[in-house]
């Protein structure tokens, strides 16, 4: 029986490979001309060890040397021995480029184009078929008509047969002009899928933590539970600057009809707004939503809310049980760089 291997390298460019339950994953990345850190082959000097993320899988045979208990017990295992029983997602502690891979190019044209508000806009992308990704993941984008690239969040869940993303609409900005202009049809390139900010397998509840088009990610993880359930409560607080920046809330709706026990609320910063709920995002967090510390908090948005939010947990006395962030520019893009975290806040 074969599984989908997802392999997030360190730079966050991700491989998706097919590797029989027979198969270790070491060399079914080999077969498929991925070269991942590899020496003995034989379980005895640890070089290629791993992080598994999510996924069951047998970890083989090995010595305490290539790998201790204590690792073994982190979710660290040995490529060269371990065999998949479900579907990973396997963290590589080398680059893409060291292995000798890099992210896929797709070729893809407009499909439609939605202002959602006088600061947000919706693409979707068609024609490069169903692609694999982890939900939060995102693509680097070729600007059509120039040479520079954005990189934007899937906001559609991974295998959907169109793409969807969202954009924060900056008067200047490339994206937002070639948009701003874009007829469906419109051919564009993208590669991906990359990052490391992406849905976990849930072993206890989450928070979502959305700022402005940081939404897009959410979205993405939203979908993902609403086709497999969860096993968890899950809260997302969603914050925005202005009254023009709430988008997406229909969706959030449906998803809470779809999905048991996810709630959200929505913030609005703005002084003027008459929104029910005023200020950031960290003054709408009920105590309830942290559950003392045993939570994963997810959170995209730009720096200073990451900030922020780190500031405001540590004042509370709570340290999650894990705390994924992903800073965006205030173009609504994702750092260039993706940056994204797994650290105690
Ligand atoms: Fe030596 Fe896997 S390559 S333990």
């Amino acid at each position: 029986m074969g599984y989908n291997i997802a392999l997030n390298f360190e730079d966050g460019v991700t491989r998706f490979i097919a590797c029989d339950q027979s198969e270790t994953v070491a060399d079914a990345s080999y077969r498929l001309g991925i070269n991942i850190p590899l020496d003995c082959r034989d379980g005895a000097c640890g070089t290629c060890k791993c992080r598994v993320e999510s996924g069951e899988y047998d970890g083989g045979s090995y010595i305490e040397e290539a790998l201790t208990d204590e690792e073994a017990a982190e979710g660290l295992a040995l490529a060269c021995q371990m065999r998949p029983k479900s579907d990973l997602v396997v963290g590589v502690f080398a680059s893409s480029e060291v292995c000798k891979t890099k992210g896929q190019s797709f070729r893809a044209t407009i499909g439609s184009v939605d202002r959602l508000s006088e600061t947000s806009i919706a693409f979707s992308l068609e024609g490069a078929g169903p692609i694999s990704f982890l939900p939060g993941q995102y693509v680097n984008v070729l600007v059509p008509g120039t040479e520079a690239r954005r990189s934007y969040s899937f906001s559609s869940p991974p295998g959907a047969g169109t793409q969807s993303f969202l954009v924060r609409d900056i008067p200047h900005g490339l994206m937002s002009s070639f948009l701003r202009e874009a007829v469906p049809g419109t051919p564009i390139e993208f590669v991906g899928p990359s990052g490391s900010f992406y849905l976990r397998d849930a072993r206890r509840p989450l928070l979502f933590l959305a700022g402005g088009t940081g939404l897009a990610p959410f979205l993405s993880m939203l979908g993902k539970l609403a086709a497999e359930g969860s096993a968890h409560p899950v809260h997302m607080v969603y914050g925005v600057t202005n009254d023009a920046d709430l988008v997406g809330v229909e969706q959030l709706e449906a998803y809470a009809a779809r999905i048991p026990d996810f709630t959200f609320a929505t913030v609005v910063a703005a002084e003027s707004s008459a929104h029910p709920r005023k200020g950031y995002v960290t003054a709408h967090i009920a105590p309830e939503a942290l559950h003392g510390g045993d939570v994963d908090i997810y959170l995209c948005g730009p720096p200073p809310m990451v900030d922020a939010v780190r500031n405001w947990l540590s004042g509370q006395g709570i340290t999650p049980a894990n705390f994924y962030y992903e800073k965006f520019s205030p173009s609504g893009a994702v750092n260039a760089i993706g940056e994204s975290h797994r650290a105690a806040a």
